[in-house]
């Protein structure tokens, strides 16, 4: 198993956004998590393409794009252009995710389907074969900062064991939320592969690098 740390930027100084960004970088991060958010899928309003486009320069690592918005296809191809690699869509926000995630892939870049707590596995076992990433979201999502939802543990669970025994298992678990050096432990165990970190990571006491190397240790315990 590889494990991938993913600060979410949502928790960084965003007057230092540059600043935090390659501290992260340099401190080992293995991708970032950008959250955008439309004020209408959740109650929360975030980075756009311009902040992609931004972060592109100053960082080769890959960049994720979580998208939590209404209408999340028109805004793929403006955050492919600015320098996304994986775009990440909720299941819950678009009729069609199947013809989402194919738009994704039509474009170069990495799809994955995200699930709110309160949507059932099932909603993403016919995009098996087509993703590369299935986020479970492990706080209801729209802010940084929540609690881990303990019961969201036994749903990775069952995820990686859809997995596999499934023939198409070619994507990775990645959960968001509520991540620690507590929770990481229990969500590696139940074969989550990508920690999405962000309070956690940019308001701790001790230095970046500390951190990130202390939640990546904690992910093989
Ligand atoms: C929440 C966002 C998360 C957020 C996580 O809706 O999707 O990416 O930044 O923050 P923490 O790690 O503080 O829960
Ligand atoms: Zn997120």
């Amino acid at each position: 198993m590889t494990v991938k740390i993913a600060p979410s930027i949502l928790s960084a100084d965003i007057m230092n956004l540059e600043r935090d960004v390659r501290a992260a970088d340099q401190a080992g991060a293995d991708v970032f998590h950008i959250d955008m958010m439309d004020g209408n899928f959740v109650p929360n309003m975030s980075f756009s393409p311009s902040v992609v486009e931004g972060m592109r320069r100053v960082t080769d690592k890959p960049l994720d794009i979580h998208m939590m918005m209404e209408n999340p296809d028109a805004y793929v191809k403006p955050v492919i252009d600015a320098g996304a690699n994986t775009v990440l869509i909720h299941a819950e926000s678009t009729q069609h995710i199947y013809r989402s995630i194919e738009l994704v892939k039509s474009l170069g870049a990495k799809a994955g389907v995200v699930i709110n707590p309160g949507t059932p596995l099932e909603t993403v076992k016919e995009l098996f074969p087509v993703i590369d990433r299935i986020l479970v979201m492990t706080v209801n999502p729209g802010f940084g900062g929540q609690k881990f939802i303990p019961g969201m543990t036994k749903k990775i669970q069952r995820l990686d064991q859809l997995r596999q025994t499934a023939a198409d298992d070619n994507f990775d678990i990645e959960v968001d939320g509520g991540i620690n050096d507590e929770t990481i432990v229990q969500c590696a165990k139940a074969g989550a592969d990508i920690f999405v970190a962000g309070s956690y990571l940019f308001n701790g006491q001790e230095g970046l690098k500390d951190r990130i190397d202390g939640l990546r240790s904690m992910a093989f315990d």
